[in-house]
């Protein structure tokens, strides 16, 4: 286990804009930072980070919390594994301590394959670099290659002996399990027994964003193997479709260029990063996937395919260019020069000469498509003409912003001479065909509910039911979040009718009118923060604030949803937000009361409920005793005044 102080060391240091911002392209939006989500596919940034209370909210997903949160939402890391991830990026020392050090038992199955693909990296790069086997094969083809040590190094390339289980014994002398290094794919069992997967290859790690070895690729070093690549199977810890090579050693510099190269291979990200261009990716060996470009969304819209044009090549490049545009990417295009791929064309010319290529022969991809659909000897040749404009409109119905659309609309008229209004026409029909389609099958494209939206539902005096009271649940809790330490005058009712004006705080009073009811939260988080707030003032005398609740990752979540609530959408959300609370502060006893009467006033709504069931029980029950029902009745009578009653403090019968 981690120690206290180191997590209190963490928590102290740690902050969130830095997490975030690594994996999330976030702008200055008032004092908070904003961007799109990392989870989301959205057009309009709904991601907010607070960098003054420490906490992100993301309002498309509903997720929020603190730097540690948001790793093990996003990069599903477990609680240890992200206090360590942010205490090496701050150079904490990381103490554990010896209790419920486990056999076994405590550490997850992730965990135990994480340190297995961490033992199987460090024993890949060790072999290449002090073995006489690894030098003199491994190295020497790398240096063949052209790839300098830091490279290599950067990388974390490797190399894996040509040997039926040198892996194998290294690994279980370490201690590792054979199950973990079987689930992985590091390991095969076959008909005589178990054996390295990787036998006389060099070893290209797999990392995700945030660095860690996932899965390994080993390159063949034999020109008459027919299998070139060998890939680790998907695991727990590897899911190709999720992954991009080289993302985690080149994110820094995507956001710092605002662009990225997809490239086809391990070898062309390697080479490209060697010649001083970083901001390269590859797909490797899958055809590229929503997830993969959802990933590159978070740090740049601007894509740049690059591809060394085989057909197969040109056929993949299409269909990618495609997803990308439905992505909502703005995608341009680079072709290399005959018998040229990225790695061989960056390893031919000066930094300065690749750097002026890849700007000045980016195409759009209107271009690319006119040129492969439409070559020159084609070109005067009508029904060529129309094939290659139905595939040109077909992509360009995919570009939801309208005025890029019309952009590229206007281009290709241009270039195969032809009016946009037809073009558009064509669109138009392509779109009405999806919208029809769509209005079929909504539950897929459902899209997070509008600010407005959200707004209208959290106001809605709903029936009953546990969505309503959590509505009002987590109204009680901003309240008190955000003015328990404000105090609020109160008039009570003395015998001798003068009343008496008392001070006292928010929270002090809206908790005790919550218990007087004997009202139960149904959410565990916010019964855990109630909790928090009664004991802490009853120690130090003071209610929490915002700032106590971050240190921890469950309650950091609930905290974040609540003070970030959608009023900060926008800056002009924003402003009206603080005439909201300032005007909240000012009425106090509004403040506190309200929310108060609309819990109480769901409550009774759902005992009416309750009773009519037992109403109709008892009514339909001809053996049912008079009195029973009677009383019943009486019960529900005094329930519907009490709702009145309730109901008539807003002004307006709620039925
Ligand atoms: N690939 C693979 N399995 C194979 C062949 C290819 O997974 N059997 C993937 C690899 O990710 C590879 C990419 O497809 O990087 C592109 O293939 P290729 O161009 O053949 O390989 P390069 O990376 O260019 O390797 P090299 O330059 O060493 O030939
Ligand atoms: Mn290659």
């Amino acid at each position: 286990m981690i120690s206290q102080q180191t997590i209190d060391r963490i928590f102290d240091e740690v902050r969130v804009e830095d997490i975030v911002g690594e994996f999330v392209q976030l702008k200055k939006a008032g004092s908070n930072l904003k961007g799109l989500s990392p989870w989301g596919n959205e057009k309009t940034p709904s991601f907010f980070v607070s960098p003054s209370k420490n906490i992100f909210k993301d309002f498309s997903s509903g997720k929020g919390g603190n730097a540690v949160t948001f790793l093990m939402e996003l990069e599903s890391m477990t609680y240890p594994e992200a206090l360590k991830y942010i205490a090496a990026k701050y150079g904490i020392e990381v103490e554990e301590t010896g209790e419920n050090k486990p056999d076994g038992e405590e550490v997850s199955l992730r965990e135990s394959l994480a340190a297995v693909n961490n033992f199987a990296f460090e024993h890949f790069e060790k072999n290449l670099w002090e073995s006489t086997e690894g030098k003199q094969i491994g190295l020497s083809y790398f240096r063949e290659r052209q790839f300098t040590d830091p490279t290599i190094k950067t990388f974390g390339l490797g190399y894996a002996f040509d040997d039926n289980n040198a892996f194998l014994k290294a690994a279980l002398e370490a201690g590792h399990n054979e199950d973990h290094l079987l689930k992985l794919g590091l390991v095969k069992e076959g008909n005589y027994g178990k054996y390295d997967f990787f036998r006389g290859r060099v070893i290209f790690p797999i990392r995700n964003v945030s660095g860690r070895t996932i899965a390994f690729a080993g390159r063949t070093l034999k020109s008459d193997n027919k299998v070139k690549y060998l890939n680790s199977p998907e695991s727990e810890l590897y899911n190709k479709s999720k992954v991009l090579y080289g993302l985690f050693e080149g994110k820094r510099s995507i956001i710092q260029k605002d662009l990225c190269l997809l490239t086809e291979g391990y070898t062309d990200v390697i080479s490209l990063h060697q010649a001083g261009v970083e901001y390269a990716v590859a797909s490797s060996g899958t055809s590229l996937t929503e997830d993969q470009i959802k990933l590159i969304k978070r740090y740049t819209k601007n894509v740049s395919v690059l591809y060394d044009g085989d057909s197969a090549g040109v056929k993949a490049a299409m269909r990618g260019i495609d997803l990308l545009l439905q992505e909502g990417m703005q995608v341009k295009v680079v072709l290399f020069p005959d018998g040229h791929d990225p790695d061989s064309y960056a390893r031919s010319v000066t930094r300065e000469v690749l750097e002026d290529y890849l700007q000045n022969e980016s195409k759009d991809f209107i271009d690319f498509f006119i040129q492969v659909l439409l070559p020159e000897e084609k070109k005067t040749d009508p029904a060529a003409k129309t094939a290659a404009l139905r595939r040109l409109v077909e992509s360009m119905a995919l570009i939801s912003d309208q005025i890029s659309r019309s952009v590229y609309v206007e281009k290709a008229g241009k270039e195969l001479n032809i009016a946009p209004q037809v073009l558009h026409t064509e669109i138009n029909k392509i779109l009405r065909q999806k919208n029809r389609k769509r209005s079929y099958d909504r539950e897929d494209d459902y899209e997070a509910p509008g600010l407005a939206a959200q707004l209208a539902q959290q106001s809605l005096p709903e029936k009953d039911g546990p969505e309503a009271q959590l509505i009002k649940e987590k109204e009680i809790m901003r309240v008190l979040l955000v003015h328990g330490n404000a105090e609020m005058k109160l008039e009570l009712e003395t015998d001798d009718s003068k009343g008496e004006e008392i001070i006292l705080p928010v929270a002090e009073y809206m908790l005790h009118e919550l218990s007087l009811d004997g009202i139960n939260f149904t959410s565990e988080a916010f019964s855990q923060v109630i909790q928090i707030f009664r004991d802490k003032y009853t120690v130090l005398g003071s209610f929490p604030e915002v700032s106590d609740f971050v240190k921890d990752h469950i309650l950091s979540a609930a905290v974040a949803e609540l003070v970030a609530e959608p009023h900060t959408l926008s800056e002009n959300w924003e402003a009206k937000h603080r005439i909201f609370t300032e005007s909240e502060a000012e009425h106090l006893k509004r403040t506190a009361c309200d929310p108060l009467i609309r819990i109480k006033l769901q409550q009774v709504l759902n005992l009416i409920k309750d009773l009519d069931g037992k109403l109709k029980e008892s009514a339909a029950d001809k053996d049912g005793k008079e009195e029973e029902l009677t009383l019943l009745i009486q019960e529900k009578m005094r329930l519907n005044s009490l709702k009145s009653q309730l109901s008539n403090y807003f002004g307006t019968v709620i039925l």
